[in-house]
């Protein structure tokens, strides 16, 4: 069975990978996610000074998800930079997730990263977790503005990573901005920012950042990913490949995201609880799924879901 897929022009080996944050921090992490079964190795989201983010507790996972506020730790762009020929070399696609403080770290990351020439990069326009700083995400204006200028410094396959949206007039105002900003690939969704998990015994929240506010993950976030990969799927009739993102588990979760549009999918929480051997788990779950449907390939599914 055939689980590889092309995403703006580049072939990923399977259709399943990290997300972003899990596993993929250190160069350790992601020498250990390219020796895995993955589709492509995705590096945590970057900026421009390296950062030891928010303090611990800043994960937790309870069934059905996790909760967390790292608060973007990571080596700083120039150390992901000096890692990219190395992670290409392991023989899987690489994205580079970037990110930034403000408007300009984007633009000088970006640069320095196009330059090491990562096969695809990922734009984060959704971090929920640093204290006064809004997701850029959730202003239409700054978006465009940043993606317009971005665009102009990135030759390789730019994506956007969102995050979710609740409301169809905010799918059609983002659709609108994305299609104006000669974006390749989208990844849906960032982690649903804000919640707030508490331990009734201890009559505390479970992690310590933002007095316990953090971005949701795992399985409770599966049905606002499917709406959100659904919902720019069909502003898009399909043109704009997405990777979606959020409460898969298990391979039908995955195969849920491809019939609602996802050309592949990346696995957070799931990854940080189970470990590296999920993805080729997930695989074969996803092969027997297919097989069960009397489906050979992604393609004969995808964005095929019916509407009752
Ligand atoms: C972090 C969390 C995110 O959901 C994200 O998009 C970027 C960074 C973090 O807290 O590190």
């Amino acid at each position: 069975m055939d689980l590889s897929i092309t995403i703006a022009g580049v072939r990923f080996p399977s259709c399943i990978m990290n997300a972003s944050g899990a596993l993929c921090v250190t160069r350790e992490e992601l020498l250990a996610l390219g020796r895995s079964h993955i589709g492509a190795i995705v590096t945590k989201s970057m900026t421009v000074e390296p950062r030891d983010g928010n303090p611990e507790p800043r994960y937790y996972g309870f069934p059905g998800g996790s909760i967390n506020s790292m608060g973007l730790p990571n080596l700083g762009y120039k150390a992901y930079a000096a890692l990219i020929p190395e992670l290409k070399a392991m023989g899987n696609p690489v994205i580079a997730s970037v990110a930034g403080l403000c408007e300009d770290d984007f633009l000088t990351i970006a640069a320095t990263i196009n330059a090491a020439k990562p096969d695809l990069i990922e734009v984060n326009l959704s971090c929920p977790n640093i204290p006064g700083k809004p997701q850029i995400g959730y202003d239409a204006e700054a978006s465009e503005r940043l993606l317009k200028r971005v665009r102009k410094v990135i030759t390789v396959p730019m994506g956007v990573k969102l995050p979710p949206y609740f409301d169809p007039a905010h799918h059609t105002i983002m659709g609108d901005v994305i299609g104006r900003c000669g974006v390749d690939f989208l990844n849906l969704i960032n982690s649903v920012g804000n919640g707030l998990v508490v331990d009734p015994d201890r009559e505390e929240a479970v992690i310590k950042p933002k007095g316990g506010f953090g971005g949701l993950g795992g399985t409770i976030i599966k049905p606002v990913a499917l709406a959100n990969v659904r919902a720019f799927w069909k502003i898009f009739e399909g043109r704009i490949p997405i990777i979606g993102t959020g409460g898969v588990v298990n391979g039908v979760d995955a195969f849920e995201h491809v019939l609602c549009g996802a050309s592949a999918v990346q696995i957070g929480t799931v990854l940080v609880e189970e470990g590296l051997g999920v993805f080729a788990r997930l695989e074969g779950e996803l092969v027997a799924q297919l097989r069960k449907k009397g489906y050979t390939k992604l393609e004969d599914f995808r964005g095929k879901l019916k509407e009752l």
